[in-house]
């Protein structure tokens, strides 16, 4: 039995997984501490962390009946994130697995959500092609076996989820924006204005979102108050219909360049509905079988870090002490 923590974000979880069986995937969420600043504050995130870490491992071991004596391994997110919030995960899965004598067990939190699809029921065998979309990363990844995967493709400037929190907020929808701008947008027309469809002409697989987001934020210049206000369901429903554009044209030519044969989506951002649809279009019309974890397990949670340390190498005591977390998984910049 796998005891995974995640702390790499916003949310405070904690999970017991015994091989792909889920005992116990509780999730805090902090949004409300972070709504009346729009966004999350790193600090704010790194204090709540704190305060609920050991309430919300206490909460999975109940939920699955379990003590701690029955756990084999510690797992933990340890990057990439908010440093500050990461450590506090980190230093409580150290203090949990060091007088036990555990192996802990590092993970990276992309291999997570990739991972997130190993889990039962139907788990999805690899190879399969995996799109993460969510508040902190975009990523298309190549998924050969269970222990690892290839970075097709990646956003080169915002992520797709913050995109939508930031248009959102331009249209004075609550934090997160994602789900209040997808509500909004039905009763949109999508084709409204006319917004730049980003990279549509490179031919990798890398995104970008800040080209889209600066229309937006023109075009709200140039309407004013009064026509933002009036115009908000058309600006909401045509941003939605240029992002989840660019992403299934993404995942277009990814599916058709690879030969993949199935694909799975996670991250916040999949639970978009006009997503959804017309990736499920997409695999319809390419043979492609379509695989979609339930909400929680899309969105950032601990029992995918469990999921991933089953397939990771873990560190037995007391080498794991000295391990520290890392906030990004990018390679440093290149000079300018
Ligand atoms: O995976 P997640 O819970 O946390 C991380 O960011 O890691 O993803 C949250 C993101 C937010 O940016 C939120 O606005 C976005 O997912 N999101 C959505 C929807 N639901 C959540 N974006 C578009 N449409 C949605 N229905
Ligand atoms: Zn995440």
């Amino acid at each position: 039995m796998i005891l995974a923590i995640e702390t790499s974000c916003d949310d405070t979880c904690a999970a017991l997984v015994d091989g792909a069986e889920i005992l116990a995937n509780v999730i805090s969420s902090q949004d409300e501490a972070h709504a009346q600043f729009g966004g999350i504050v790193p600090e704010v995130a790194s204090r709540h962390h704190l305060e609920l870490t050991v309430p919300v491992v206490e909460a999975a071991l109940r939920e699955a009946a379990a003590t701690l004596d029955q756990v084999d391994a510690v797992a933990v997110t340890a990057g990439p994130g908010l440093i500050g919030a990461l450590l506090v995960g980190l230093s409580s899965a150290k203090a949990i697995a060091a007088p036990r004598r555990l192996p802990l067990i590092p993970v990276d939190h992309l291999q997570g959500h990739v991972a997130a699809n190993f889990l039962a029921p139907e788990p999805l065998e690899p190879p399969f092609l995996c799109l993460v979309a969510s508040g902190g990363h975009t990523l298309l990844a190549g998924v050969r076996d269970h222990a690892g995967h290839e970075i097709l493709g990646q956003t080169l400037d915002d992520a797709a989820g913050e995109a939508f929190d930031k248009v959102a907020r331009l249209l004075g929808l609550g934090f997160p924006g994602g789900p209040a701008l997808q509500k909004l947008a039905e009763q949109g027309d999508p084709e409204a204005f006319e917004l730049p469809v980003a990279m549509a002409r490179d031919p990798g697989l890398d995104f970008s979102f800040s080209g889209l987001k600066t229309a937006m934020v023109y075009l709200a210049r140039d309407l004013g108050e009064d026509g933002v206000r009036e115009r908000r369901a058309d600006l909401a429903a045509s941003f939605q219909a240029a992002a989840v554009g660019q992403l299934t044209a993404k995942l277009k030519r990814a599916l058709k360049r690879g030969g993949w044969e199935a694909l799975a989506l996670g991250g916040g951002v999949a639970a978009n509905g006009p997503l959804r649809d017309a990736v499920a279009a997409l695999c319809e019309e390419r043979g492609v079988r379509l695989k979609l974890v339930p909400l929680r397990l899309c969105t950032d949670n601990a029992a995918m870090i469990a999921s991933a340390a089953r397939y990771a190498p873990s560190l037995p005591y007391p080498e794991y002490l000295s391990y520290d977390a890392f906030p990004s998984s990018r390679p440093p910049l290149a000079p300018a």
